[in-house]
Parts: structure tokens; C-alpha cells; sequence
């Protein structure tokens, strides 16, 4: 059976050595879930994600959690590909509404877009491509009091992190990018040519836990890695006599220090974390997934402030995991950690 339909002009498929294209570009099937769903089945089945899509991790907890009923206000602070978004939507109707905010201006098009085609129309979902930050401004510009529930889902999307354009994997060389808004300030290969080794080893070891920061910092402050590949040669340089698996992991923590940097994450996070009780309504939930110690320390202490300080009427006890049985269909929800706030009354 041919794959395209009857109507649609012919197009090549794109040039590529082997049975299946291998570079995130190539792989024009995952990029069109709705045409090629069969394709995007054997991917997800094979625990992967499918190139240009996201899977939403702990949904069902957190529908339980945050309960979106018909006629309640939400907001997504990371709209992301919008697969909590799109659930949560369809509890909201009729007389809901949700606002999709995203720092990122390549993906945020698209996923509204997405969530257009599937019927959410401007009275029940807006987009606004807002640093979740600002989220009290947001809701005064949109002339809402407060919300009745919020979902932040931090870090970043798998069309960000699968992208080699956007530099944000050393699974993939591309520049040395990371930024999740590109039209904002500087590109991490800028941010590491500028800084200096004592700030390095800061950085690495208060946004990584980086072990080897001390070893690392005077090799890789102060120079230009124009790519993603050329920085983890440079790491794995510096620490010859690690095994290739502890190198690895080296080399993770450095992007991602690198990437906390660059995007002023846990600002972000401190800012947001702060304005919460204010944006939510009386008896308003909150449900924050975050994915290292960094962002789980200060979602947990401001919570705990909050439930002592009668701000939240109950908070959650014990972080919530994703089950074993999605954390094997979908490797990349493993580290996830669930917390939830109820606001007082
Ligand atoms: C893990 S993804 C969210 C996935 C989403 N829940 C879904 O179901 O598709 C995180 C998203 O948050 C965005 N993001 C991260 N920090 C942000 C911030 N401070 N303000 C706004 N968006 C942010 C990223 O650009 C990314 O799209």
C-alpha cells in the first residue's frame, strides 16, 4: 500500500543510507504521527520517542491529583507537546479554560497547532510563550483572579532534547546551543567561553553534583566549543583515567550544569515557586514534576514553608515515582518526581 494518499503531490522521501532514516531529520514518519501511526506504534512499543513528539509522563497521577472538573480554570507552565494539556482539556469543558505557557518559540507554534486541529478552540485553550516566571503578569494580562489547578513539568521537551540543532544532547552533535528560547540570551558555547574556572566549578557542582568539577572547571572554562561532540571530547580529555560509564555520567552532569545555566532555570523555578500561592484559588492544586535533586529540593522546601505557614492546607508526604511499568515503556520518565500542594482555603 503506498503512504501517501491519492490527492497529495508526490513528494521523494528523503535520502538516507539503510532500511530506516537514523537522523532525527530523516525520520519524516515519526515527524507525522496522524499519516504514519503504524510507524510511531513499533516506536513507542520499542520504549523509544518518536522523533519531533513527547510522551507525558504520570498522567494518571496527576489527573487524580490536580481532578480538572467542567468550568475550572488551568494553567500548564510548560506546554511542552502538550500531551497533559491536551488531557487535562478535555476535562474542562464545558466552560473551562486552560493556558499553555512555554519559553520556547519553535515548539510552542506547533503544539498549538496540534491542540487547534483536535477541536480546543481560543474560548477553552490559549498559548503564550511566556517564561512560567511571569506567571502572575500572564494572569492579569489574560484577566484571570487565580487558578484552580497548575502544572509545571520541568526541564525540557524530546523535541528539544532530540533535535541536534538545538545542542541539547551529546547523543547527537549539533552547536552548542541549549537555550530553550534561541532568541534569548546566550548560547551555551558563548556562556563556557566567557566564564572562569572558579565559577565553572561552582556551577558544576551546585547544578550537577559534579564530582570531578575541580579537574574539569580549568579544562573547559575560558574556551570555545563551537559543538556538542567537541565539548564531551574535551571532558573525556580532562579524565583519562575514568571508565568510559563514569565518564558518561560526567558528562551528562556537565550539560546539564551547563544547561541550568544558560536558561537560568532555578530563577525560574525560585520565582515561580514564590508567586504560586498567589496565583492559585482557594482550595487550588498544584502538581510539579521535576527531574533532579536540584529542582526536588527546592519544589519539596517551598511546599513544606508553605503547608507550616498555612498556605497549603496539605502537601504531598512522600515524592510520588513513576511506576515500574512506565518507567520500562518509557525509559525517559525514570528520574521523574511527583509533588503536589493544595492551597488553604
Ligand atoms: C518536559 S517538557 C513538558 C512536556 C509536556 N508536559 C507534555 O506533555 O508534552 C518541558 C517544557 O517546559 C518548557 N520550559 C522549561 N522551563 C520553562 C520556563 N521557565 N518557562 C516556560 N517554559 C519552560 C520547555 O521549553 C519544554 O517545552
Amino acid at each position: 500500500m503506498s503512504d501517501s494518499p491519492a490527492t497529495a503531490p508526490h513528494k521523494r522521501r528523503p535520502r538516507y543510507s539503510g532500511k530506516n532514516p537514523r537522523r532525527f531529520e530523516d525520520k519524516y514518519k515519526e515527524h507525522n504521527p496522524e499519516r504514519y501511526a503504524e510507524t510511531v506504534e513499533k516506536v513507542l512499543a520499542s520504549g523509544k520517542t518518536p522523533a519531533g513528539t513527547h510522551r507525558p509522563i504520570m498522567v494518571a497521577e496527576i489527573l487524580e491529583l490536580l481532578a480538572p472538573k467542567p468550568g475550572e480554570v488551568a494553567v500548564d507552565c510548560t506546554l511542552g507537546y502538550g500531551g497533559h494539556a491536551r488531557e487535562i482539556l478535555t476535562r474542562l469543558a464545558p466552560g473551562g479554560k486552560l493556558l499553555g505557557l512555554d519559553a520556547d518559540p519553535i515548539e510552542l507554534p506547533k503544539t498549538e497547532a496540534r491542540l487547534r486541529t483536535l477541536g480546543f478552540g481560543l474560548e477553552i485553550f490559549t498559548a503564550h510563550r511566556s517564561n512560567f516566571a511571569g506567571l502572575p503578569q500572564m494572569l492579569a494580562a489574560s484577566e484571570i483572579v487565580g487558578a484552580d489547578l497548575i502544572l509545571a513539568d520541568l526541564g525540557v521537551s524530546s523535541m528539544q532534547i532530540d533535535d541536534p540543532a538545538r545542542g541539547f544532547s551529546v547523543k547527537f552533535d549539533g552547536p552548542l546551543d541549549m537555550r530553550m528560547n534561541p532568541q534569548r540570551g546566550q548560547p551555551a558555547s558563548a556562556f563556557l567561553s566567557k566564564i572562569n574556572s572558579d565559577a565553572l566549578a561552582t556551577l558544576l557542582v551546585e547544578y550537577a553534583d559534579e564530582p570531578h568539577a575541580a579537574t574539569l572547571a580549568p579544562a573547559l572554562a575560558g574556551t570555545t566549543f563551537a559543538t556538542t561532540k567537541s565539548l564531551a571530547s574535551a571532558i573525556r580529555a580532562a579524565l583519562p583515567r575514568l571508565n568510559k560509564d563514569d565518564c558518561d555520567l560526567s558528562i551528562r552532569r556537565v550539560f546539564q550544569a551547563l544547561r541550568i545555566a544558560v536558561n537560568d532555570e532555578f530563577s525560574a523555578l525560585d520565582t515561580f515557586l514564590r508567586n504560586l500561592p498567589a496565583c492559585l484559588n482557594s482550595g487550588g492544586r498544584v502538581a510539579i514534576l521535576t527531574f533532579h535533586s536540584g529542582e526536588d529540593r527546592r519544589v519539596k522546601k517551598s511546599f513544606e514553608a508553605g503547608l507550616r505557614g498555612g498556605i497549603f492546607s496539605d502537601i504531598a508526604r512522600e515524592v510520588l515515582r513513576p511506576s515500574p511499568a512506565e518507567r520500562n515503556a518509557n525509559p525517559r520518565s525514570a528520574p521523574a518526581k511527583l509533588r503536589w500542594a493544595r492551597r488553604a482555603a
